[in-house]
């Protein structure tokens, strides 16, 4: 029998070097949250248990990459780490040119500041919060265009982090040459981590085209997105993942990447294209920003860490890993009756925070209400999205990401206990009011205080 036919899901690695997690009481966790007034991102890292805030840049390295780390090469110019990362880039991607750089956004701000003009638009299955910043700030709109499942939490559909073909043809038409960049974002975070079918990749590149429109990949989880494409889209089960993350960077002109998601690294980026054009601009901006073109803002021993790290990720045991841990965390959420986001997405799990809640109306912020309740149970830290976080939003949902191969399944067996005795007792959970209110993203630095559930108005 092959090890995944198992019903248990078996790590593949073993541990090498540990990190204690903290436990707390429930009165310091109590008081850690009023200190916190009552967010969760102004805790202590220490004050916390299981860390579910995000897979960016938390994911653990490997063996391989600790030794890649000490071989980095630190010259400033021409190092050995970039030459290795650049091999790697080059062989993963197929993109001639590669260009390092801090992390995701550093990346999006150098395609802003280059190749999209002021008075443009960008089209994007869903642009992720730092890629429509950097658009906005380059005087462009950025335009969002999901399928209409996307807004639908149960709809089971396998590639809810598809672009609406027919959306992208109206906005075409309508925009015309004011479009300066068609994107698609793999997987589709804001989305709910949903994968994008290669099908669609196909169709957006070819429409792209047919415009004399450059097309980007945002691809920061592209080795999730072409194990998705592998294993729900007919076809290509007998093709490798490789081979498949290849096909959706042929199909594109470039892309940005941040490396902290599938590049299992705690900081790095890339900004890669085949377009001598855009390399030539890109390298300008970079320079003035970030660093010389063979570091790019990173250290000799990141690019090191990055270049293996990148391989890694393509592992299929480590993907099926991944994909089945997301997958159980889901399905353990929903068999203790918590109102889950389906089918599974990529990274995190989703918890519909506005079913699970519904006595708190989305101004009281049920999604808030949930994350700091999870909190308080038993230190478990997600993430509101919800109408905190956008102010107006339809869906009230706590994300718990997941980071890469930092916790284990009793870790999340842990997690789905701690939810199941929130669960129990959600009708009693208070809603929140805010107490300080920053003039934009606030939901990084709010103050609130609870609402009592007896206190909250009643749903008309
Ligand atoms: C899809 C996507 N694009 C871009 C970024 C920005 O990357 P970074 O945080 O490395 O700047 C993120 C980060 O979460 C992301 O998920």
């Amino acid at each position: 029998m092959e090890h995944w036919s198992y019903r248990t899901i078996i790590e593949p690695f073993r541990i090498k070097a540990v990190e204690p997690i903290p436990f707390l009481t429930r009165e310091e966790r109590q008081a850690a949250l009023e200190r916190a007034g009552h967010n969760l991102f102004n805790l202590s890292a220490d004050e916390v248990t299981i860390d579910l805030l995000t897979d960016s840049g938390t994911g653990s390295m490997s063996a391989k990459q600790w030794a890649a780390l000490m071989d980095g090469d630190e010259s400033y110019a021409g190092s050995r780490s970039w030459a290795q990362l650049q091999e790697v880039v080059q062989q993963i991607t197929g993109m001639p040119y590669v260009l390092p750089c801090h992390q995701g956004r550093a990346a999006e701000r150098i395609l802003g500041r280059t190749v999209i003009p002021a008075g443009s638009v960008v089209l994007n299955n869903t642009h992720f919060d730092t890629t429509r910043a950097n658009i906005e700030q380059a005087g462009a709109q950025a335009v969002d265009l999901p399928v209409p499942v996307a807004h639908d939490p149960g709809d089971p559909s396998p590639f809810k982090g598809d672009m609406d073909l027919d959306a992208l043809d109206e906005a075409l038409a309508r925009h015309g040459d004011r479009v300066a960049m068609v994107m698609l974002t793999l997987t589709n975070n804001a989305a709910g981590g949903q994968p994008v079918s290669m099908q669609n990749i196909e169709a957006v590149s070819a429409r792209a085209r047919a415009a004399g429109i450059p097309f980007y990949l945002d691809a920061a989880r592209f080795a999730e997105n072409a194990w998705f494409i592998h294993v729900r889209e007919p076809g290509y089960r007998e093709v490798s993942v490789p081979e498949i993350a290849r096909r959706m960077f042929d199909l594109a002109d470039g892309f940005t990447m941040s490396a902290k998601k599938d590049g299992i690294v705690n900081i790095g980026g890339l900004l890669c294209t085949r377009r001598e054009d855009h390399y030539e601009k890109f390298k300008n901006e970079l320079i003035l920003g970030e660093g010389f073109v063979t570091y790019g803002g990173l250290a000799g021993r990141d690019l090191s860490a990055l270049a293996v790290g990148l391989q890694e990720a393509l592992d299929t045991d480590y993907l099926r890993y991944r994909e089945a841990s997301i997958a159980y965390f889901t399905e353990g959420l929903d068999q203790v009756g918590i109102p889950v986001v389906k089918p599974p997405g990529g990274h995190a799990v989703f918890i519909d925070a506005g079913a699970m809640a519904p006595h708190i109306p989305a101004e009281f912020f049920p999604g808030q209400a949930v994350a700091n309740a999870l909190y308080l149970e038993g230190g478990v830290r997600g993430v509101e999205i919800g109408s905190l976080m956008f102010p107006g939003a339809t869906m009230q949902l706590v994300r718990l990401a997941v980071p890469r191969r930092v916790y284990t399944q009793s870790h999340v067996d842990y997690a789905i206990e701690v939810a199941e005795r929130v669960a129990a007792r959600a009708a009693e959970l208070p809603g929140y009011r805010l107490t300080h209110e920053p003039p934009f993203l606030r939901h990084f630095s709010a103050r609130m205080e609870p609402v009592p559930a007896e206190r909250l108005p009643r749903r008309g």
